[in-house]
């Protein structure tokens, strides 16, 4: 089994990216670590052990994380994840509480415990990876390839241009992008496009086991602001899940290497991963020479049947 690593801001989109992962016989999950993001720290540790109770596996430990960004305040996204930062779901309080260790050594000692490399899957605003990597650099050495939740080729959500986890904390981004490990940027290119149908939602909403029911009840959320949607508009994005089945399949996404920079600048480009898809040198290289720029594998295209099916063979798994 692959070992990996999520860490979270759980988060609608998160919650399935748990439950998603807790579930495939391919992975094995060895700690999840929360930050700030979609609601506050505090709110993701409870709502991610929650949702692990629910997923049947208590036992994974869960690191407190950063409480906010590495230079900007908290911007939490509680229009999206509703007040709770999980949907208002009205899921019951978790039984246990987080690790002692915060999320930073609790990241440091799991990976170089694990016996083989270990894959590690950001779906949140990435300061808890960027202090990780400043403060225990030696972990890279056991690091198999860090696959994020973030970022966009083309239209961002939190800005026409920036995608939330990357503007939430650009300057934590840009240490990831920087870091020397692989990198695959599974970003709102194709986030976006993985949806399951709503006929299988209400499948999933009527299961009577609780884990599989969850997920069905967080694909049928809705923002806040859009109001209710009647029944038969159930389809639901699998969001940051989809990242994880990029671990679990990498062959259902369809990636390029590129440079990408995160546009730290002040100003509307804020947060912006800019991803060089030029196919030869510009006027900038030609007059003033090619800048050292980081190859990342940016994924451009998605097999949305493949994940959609994955995702709800291994959620309906007992
Ligand atoms: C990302 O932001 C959050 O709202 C989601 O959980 C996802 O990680 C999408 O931009
Ligand atoms: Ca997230």
């Amino acid at each position: 089994r692959v070992p990996v690593i999520i860490d979270c801001d759980t988060g609608v989109d998160d919650a399935l990216a748990l439950l998603f992962a807790v579930r495939h016989p391919g992975l094995d999950v060895r700690a999840v670590t929360c930050v700030a993001g979609n609601t506050d720290v505090d709110g993701v540790v409870r709502n991610t052990l929650t949702v692990l109770e629910q997923a049947g596996a208590p036992g994974i430990p869960v690191g407190r994380g950063a409480e906010r960004p590495l230079l900007e305040p908290a911007r939490p996204a509680r229009h999206v994840h509703g007040a709770d930062g999980m949907g208002d779901l009205g899921l019951p309080a978790p039984t246990r509480s987080p690790a002692a260790e915060d999320a930073v050594t609790l990241l440091r000692r799991e990976i170089l415990a694990s016996p083989r490399p270990v894959t590690l899957i950001p779906t949140a605003p990435l300061t808890n990876i960027a202090l990780l990597l400043r403060t225990h650099p030696e972990v890279t050495r056991n690091i198999e390839r860090i696959v994020f939740m973030g970022g966009a080729v083309a239209t961002g959500n939190a800005t026409p241009v920036a995608e939330f986890n990357v503007w939430h904390d650009p300057e934590a981004a840009a240490v990831l992008l920087t870091a020397g490990v692989p990198i695959t940027m599974y970003g709102l290119d194709v986030f976006m496009r993985v949806v399951v149908p709503g006929p299988e939602v209400h499948r999933l909403r009527a299961s009577s086991d609780p884990g599989t029911r969850l997920a069905g009840e967080l694909l049928a959320h809705r923002p806040t602001t859009q109001g209710g949607e009647p029944e038969a508009e159930e389809a639901g994005g699998l969001g940051d899940a989809g990242a994880v089945c990029a671990v679990a399949d990498p062959q259902g996404i369809t990636t390029r290497l590129l440079p990408v920079e995160v546009c730290l600048a002040p100003g509307p480009a804020r947060g912006q991963t800019l991803v060089d898809r030029r196919p030869r040198p510009g006027e900038s290289e030609i007059h003033e020479g090619r800048r050292e720029q980081t190859l990342v594998d940016v994924a451009l295209d998605v097999d949305v049947d493949r994940y959609v099916r994955l995702y709800l063979e291994t959620v309906e798994r007992p």
